[in-house]
């Protein structure tokens, strides 16, 4: 069962690149342009407040489902942006399991949160071509850069920092996603740009 978000499987046709990047002076750049998945439009992530009313809500429209436990965890995760506390007991009465049973399996799998995420999430690829393009070098980087590790939200709550096993992007190592846009060549100063350019987006709005 895939638990992971697939993004190795992202059809090119669903990727749309914006226009050359180019510099000041207008000349094209070595850098990739990036790359919006999906809709189109970055968004944030979901940050709906706890709700037991609507949790129930959330379980109930998924009960139907075979091995319903992992697609319940998915939609809360959507929804709140985490697995809330208060939601295993909810789960476990559900589904007639213990509560030790729920929390192995939301403890069993790195793709669930137990808090809420910044308000953006990055994500960094540790696969095999982005590590022989000096993946690590960048990960250090942005560890010192956002003072977080893997799994971590900053102070400011504005980013999470997430690792990831190939974002399908292999011939543009080492690749970053930041919210739903996918970046390519990410060196150190590219990121600290990608980074500021977030903010300065969502500020702007
Ligand atoms: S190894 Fe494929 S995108 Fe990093």
């Amino acid at each position: 069962m895939v638990i992971a978000k697939p993004y190795h499987r992202i059809r090119k046709s669903n990727l749309r690149a914006s226009p050359n990047v180019r510099n000041a002076d207008g000349q094209d750049t070595n850098e990739a342009p990036p790359i919006q998945v999906g809709a189109g439009e970055e968004t944030m992530n979901a940050r709906s407040p706890w709700s037991e009313e609507r949790a129930a809500a959330v379980i109930a429209a998924n009960r139907h489902l075979r091995g319903a436990l992992l697609p319940m965890l998915h939609a809360l995760q959507e929804e709140f942006g985490c697995i809330d506390e208060e939601a295993i007991p909810l789960l476990a009465r559900e589904l007639n399991l213990s509560r030790a049973d729920v929390h192995g399996v939301v403890s069993f799998y790195h793709e669930f949160r137990r808090s809420r995420p910044g308000r953006h999430t990055i994500k960094v690829c540790r696969a095999e071509a982005c590590q022989s393009m000096n993946a690590d070098g960048l990960i250090d980087h942005i560890r010192r850069r956002l003072k977080v590790d893997f799994h971590e939200t900053t102070a400011d709550d504005a980013f999470s920092l997430e690792p990831v096993f190939c974002l399908g992007n292999c011939a543009l190592a080492p690749a970053v996603m930041v919210d739903e846009t996918l970046h390519g060549r990410v060196s150190p100063a590219r990121f600290d740009a990608i980074a500021a350019s977030t903010l300065a987006t969502e500020a702007a709005r």
